[in-house]
């Protein structure tokens, strides 16, 4: 099997956050139905349409951010060389105005509207204190997804990915190269392949010119190379890849994580590992994602499916606000169970 990295990526757009929509408008009818047709639970149906309106604003606002950033290449344009000059020595990671600030004004409105309840109606003070609540989580996620803005991401646990010095690794997801930033600076002589679909909607251009400004900025030009092409089906022949990482991007495969695992199991050399850091339920992630982060992936399952794919788990923690999870293929397909023995000898350590 030969490299393909010319392969158009899939044209079909993901639209990862249409949930708020959902939430916000199917929120806004059960709370009515609630005050209309059950008159003695209106607390709750009040409560409902409060929560669910909170949606309904965060989706304009991301909504709006869309929009915004589809116009953003076309301000860039006629900006011309001088608007490009002025971010040419800065980080890009292409995330829009909407994702970096939707969750601030989201708290910003609920405090409004908190201060307006218990002004005009002080016996109605529980939705104004959930309000106030509400409006804090929103600013926590806030600052949670500004990180995203950072490039210097802490690396510790990526060392643990090297086998030598000249090791090939795959950054499965790349986007607009945050990890694959983040992988140049571990390596000596190493080189990293980022691929991509290239067609997320909340990323700039999908994230495949700032791929390239970005390596550039980081003196990694000719030592990192995009590919466009799908998690689910590599374009990469058996045993390609020494290591693998992937940052924020197997919890957004919905039915394909399986499969994605199974393609990464594949594409790795035996005894090759694989960093996998996602979002699963918990604080941080309720903040930002309030109920749905609820529908995460636990971490229980992701080890679940690991070791279906064929995975010896070797490690798990936190980085950079995800939790990770640090696999390795087994180093012969003779050594069935070696996945076991790696985990009884993390248990002995
Ligand atoms: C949240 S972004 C993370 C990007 C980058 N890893 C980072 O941490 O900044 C998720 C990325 O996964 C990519 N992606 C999602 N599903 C994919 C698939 N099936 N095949 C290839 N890329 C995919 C999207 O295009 C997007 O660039």
């Amino acid at each position: 099997m030969t490299l393909n990295t010319n392969a158009a990526p899939p044209t079909s757009r993901r639209r990862p956050h249409g949930h708020m929509w959902l939430v916000g408008l199917l929120g806004v009818a059960a709370g009515l139905v609630l005050l209309v047709y059950v008159p003695t639970l209106s607390l709750v149906g009040r409560s409902i349409l409060l929560f669910a309106g909170f949606h309904v604003v965060g989706a304009i606002v991301l909504a709006s951010s869309l929009w915004a950033s589809a116009l953003r290449p076309l301000a860039r344009r006629w900006m011309g060389a001088e608007g490009r000059a002025a971010r040419a020595d800065r980080f890009d990671f292409g995330w829009g105005p909407g994702w970096m600030n939707g969750l601030a004004i989201a708290g910003l409105v609920g405090l409004a509207a908190a201060t307006t309840l218990i002004v005009t109606a002080p016996t109605l003070w529980p939705l104004s204190f959930l309000l106030v609540a509400l409006s804090v989580v929103f600013a926590v996620g806030n600052l949670i997804m500004r990180g995203f803005r950072r490039v210097d991401q802490a690396v510790l646990p990526m060392t643990d990915l090297l086998s030598g010095d000249h090791d090939l690794i795959l950054d499965a997801g790349c986007g607009a190269g945050r990890t694959t930033v983040a992988l140049g600076r571990i390596m000596k002589a190493g080189r990293v392949i980022g691929l991509d679909r290239f067609d997320a909607d909340y990323i700039d251009d999908g994230g495949r010119a700032l791929f390239d400004h970005n390596l550039k900025i980081a003196g990694l030009t000719g030592r990192a190379e995009a590919v466009a092409g799908d998690l689910t089906a590599m374009p990469f022949p058996d045993g390609h890849f020494d290591a693998s990482a992937s940052t924020h991007v197997y919890d957004h495969l919905g039915s394909g994580k399986a499969a994605a695992l199974a393609e990464t199991l594949r594409v790795l050399k035996p005894g090759g590992r694989f960093l996998m850091g996602v979002w699963v339920p918990g604080w941080s992630m309720f903040a930002v994602g309030s109920v749905f982060s609820l529908f995460l992936t636990s971490k229980a399952a992701w080890r679940g499916m690991a070791k279906s794919a064929g995975f010896a788990i070797v490690e798990e923690d936190t980085m950079n606000g995800a939790w990770f999870l640090l696999i390795e293929k087994p180093a012969s397909s003779a050594s069935a169970g070696a996945g076991d023995e790696v985990d009884r000898r993390l248990q002995t350590r």
